[in-house]
């Protein structure tokens, strides 16, 4: 794992450790942390269901694993702040970890489905409502400083697939990626799948937590004072080239270039295509389906090698016809998320 910080505890595998399976292996499973990670064991473990719900729960672990229907789920998640390192080139952002392009990976997720959990509890499903999570995790760096927390729309919460997770890759859900509980919202930024939640509230506006309302938004490259900026949901469409290495000395002849491509919360990747002329030609990759329709799509293409420096790029298209931008300067902002321009990868050949 390449340490972006020890603590809290930060780290991302290098792009050779994702190309080895469609699944991450756990221990080269992208971490992202605010702060120290809780040590709660299962059975002390309690989560409370309130808010604007007709029948206010409290569950234990024992109560969450039995009573609900376990649900299966392979799905991709992604920090937002993935690939910030390409925006720090084109301007500086302070105080933020410099992700290359390891804050992605995919696991298999088994959990409850959080909409039987809320149905449990007598929700309503109105127009406007959001689904807060609460964590007991204290991170300094919040202004004031505070515990983890975030939120989702209802709807996005009733739509099946997000989960109050136990499992990852068929073992207990360990500390380090949110044991004994988290929750996993796919086709969602990283940063609203909660770990070691505690609490779930159904309430009339989006979560008032730091990282809900403060920090994960989209400001504007030149902030007015006071703008709010967007929050981030939906992950943008976006690929990655996993094999060569960038920087690698590769044979001349047929290169084998592989790599991943996720769509947006709602559409699904149609196309990826990779270029060896800075994008004036294009040959289309072979796509293979994703584990699941929240997981990355993996894909290869055989390029020419000719002796000499060579860049590599991507771009993939979705199911509407969209593709995602050619340069990090155009999507520079001062947060450094949401980096979704072509991926490069620069190598040698002889
Ligand atoms: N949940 C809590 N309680 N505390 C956190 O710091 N980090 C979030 C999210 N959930 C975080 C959290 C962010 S920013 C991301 S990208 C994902 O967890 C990372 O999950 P992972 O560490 O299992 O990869």
């Amino acid at each position: 794992m390449i340490v972006r910080s020890r603590s809290p505890v930060n780290a991302e595998p290098p792009a050779s450790a994702l190309a080895e399976d469609d699944i991450t292996a756990t221990n080269a499973f992208y971490c992202r942390n605010h702060g120290p990670i809780p040590d709660i064991a299962a059975k002390r473990w309690r989560l409370r269901v309130d808010g604007a719900v007709a029948r206010p729960l409290e569950l234990t672990y024992h109560e969450l694993t039995t009573r609900f229907p376990a649900h299966d789920v392979v799905a991709t998640l992604a920090c937002a702040g993935n690939r910030r390192a390409e925006l720090l080139k084109v301007r500086p952002i302070p105080g933020k970890d410099p992700w290359a392009q390891g804050a992605i990976s995919t696991a298999a997720w088994r959990g409850a489905r959080l909409a039987d959990i809320l149905r449990a509890a007598g929700v309503t499903p109105a127009d406007g409502l959001h689904v807060a999570f609460d964590a007991p995790d204290v991170a300094q760096e919040a202004c004031p400083v505070q515990t983890y927390g975030s939120s989702i729309p209802l709807g996005k919460a009733l739509s099946g697939d997000v989960l109050l997770a136990w499992q990852m890759n068929g073992e207990p859900l360990p500390r380090l990626h949110g044991g004994p509980v988290r929750v996993v919202v796919p086709g969602f930024i990283g940063a609203r799948s909660v770990k070691w939640v505690i609490g779930i509230t159904v309430q009339p506006c989006e979560s008032r937590n730091y990282f809900q309302a403060v920090d994960y938004r989209l400001l504007p490259a030149d902030p007015d004072p006071g703008e709010a900026g967007i929050a981030l949901s939906s992950l943008a469409l976006s690929c990655g080239i996993l094999v060569p290495d960038d920087g690698a000395t590769v044979p001349a002849g047929p290169l084998s270039v592989r790599g991943y491509a996720i769509a947006d919360d709602s559409r699904r990747v149609a196309r990826v295509e990779v270029s060896v002329d800075g994008g004036a030609s294009w040959r289309p990759a072979a796509l293979r389906p994703g584990r699941s329709r929240w997981a990355w799509r993996p894909w290869t293409c055989t390029v020419a090698a000719q002796p000499g420096p060579l860049r590599v790029v991507a771009r993939a298209w979705d199911d509407t016809g969209a593709t995602h931008p050619e340069s990090p300067a155009a999507l520079w902002n001062p947060g450094g998320y949401a980096n979704n321009s072509w991926p490069r990868v620069d190598v040698t050949v002889r």
